[in-house]
């Protein structure tokens, strides 16, 4: 084949697995530490590479991630995977990086409303909260994300202007973070706001600094990353069965469905290192348990 004719490489997409935390923090029955811990381990035998396995918050604020220290400590290692967590302070960052977290996740939002909702405290006070958390990372030269939630709609302000997203966005580079997660947390967001949103952010922060975590209330989701991909992101958010929602976010239905997202990635020519077949099986499983036909999340 000469190079003329030989297609084109499409830059690799990295897909985070979020499943395990944003997928599960809803679920108002208790869901057993081994099946947790089984969902991450069926997820890492699909090829998946990212996995934020839990989230280091209060347990009175979210009771089924109360588990989140045997969760992080009993997930499988492997080379390759990294396994992240959900931290809102200094505290939930000690405890998750002694339990093995190898990447940490700071969660701010564009919206004060829904920072006072989600965190108890102003968007500012947020940010300050992430300084020791980004300092005990830098210590562990652990790489931090930062989650910009309400970045389109807020569940109690609604629209969200883009340039407070590029604050935000900017606050949150400036702190260390490696990668911003512009969030559409309700899945309201049609694909002309993101574009809005993300030529907004894009004026202070390269495409190679943003992540795309899009909630798929509205079957919107996979259009929106489109938009993203066009806007030159390469890294998206997905949960396995598309489970998900926040508690502090009325409305929000589940995530990006993981095996969508792959399916449509491969659609366009993207080499993915995920086995689609192992993950339709485990998505079955965990449709079965959401619809009651299966008393376990997984097999
Ligand atoms: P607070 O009540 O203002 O804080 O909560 P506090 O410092 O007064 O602490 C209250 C209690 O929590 C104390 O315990 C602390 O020790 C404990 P008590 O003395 O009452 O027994 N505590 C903790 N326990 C475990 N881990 C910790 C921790 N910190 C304090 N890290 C706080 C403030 C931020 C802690 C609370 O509001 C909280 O945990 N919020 C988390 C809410 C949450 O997890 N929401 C869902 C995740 S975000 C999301 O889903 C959006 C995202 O997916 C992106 C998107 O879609 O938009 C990321
Ligand atoms: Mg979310």
């Amino acid at each position: 084949m000469t190079s003329q004719s030989r297609p084109r490489e499409k830059p690799a997409i990295r897909i985070v697995e979020v499943g395990p935390r944003d997928g599960l923090q809803n679920e108002k029955t208790p869901i057993p530490t081994v099946e947790k811990i089984a969902l991450i381990t069926a997820l890492a035998d699909c090829g998946l590479q990212a996995i934020e396995a839990t989230a280091f918050v209060s347990p009175r604020w979210v009771p089924q991630m109360a588990d989140h220290d045997t969760v992080m400590r009993d997930a499988p290692r492997r080379s390759g995977l990294i396994l992240s967590a959900l931290v809102p302070n200094e505290a939930g960052a000690k405890a998750a990086l002694a339990a093995g977290a190898q990447e940490l996740a700071v969660f701010a939002s564009a919206s004060e409303s829904f920072a006072q909702k989600n965190t108890n405290c102003s968007i500012a006070e947020s940010l300050a909260r992430f300084e020791p958390v980004m300092a005990l990372a830098r210590a562990h030269a652990i790489p931090v994300r930062g989650y910009i939630s309400c970045s389109v709609h807020c569940p109690y302000e609604g629209a969200i202007h883009p340039d407070a997203v590029a604050r935000v966005a900017v606050a949150l580079q400036a702190l260390g973070c490696r990668e911003m997660a512009i969030s559409d947390t309700i899945g309201t967001a049609h694909p002309e706001e993101i574009l809005r949103v993300l030529q907004t952010v894009l004026r202070d922060l390269e495409p190679s600094q943003l992540a795309g975590h899009y909630h798929d209330t509205h079957g919107r989701a996979l259009a929106n990353v489109k938009a993203s991909i066009d806007m030159g992101l390469r890294v998206f958010d997905a949960a396995a069965g598309g489970l998900g929602g926040c508690p502090y976010a009325p409305g929000a239905a589940g995530n990006l469905r993981t095996g969508h997202l792959v399916s449509f990635l491969v659609e366009q020519g993207y080499e993915t290192p995920i086995d689609s077949q192992r993950l339709a099986d485990v998505e079955r499983h965990i449709l079965e348990w959401k619809s009651g036909h299966s008393a376990q999340l997984i097999a």
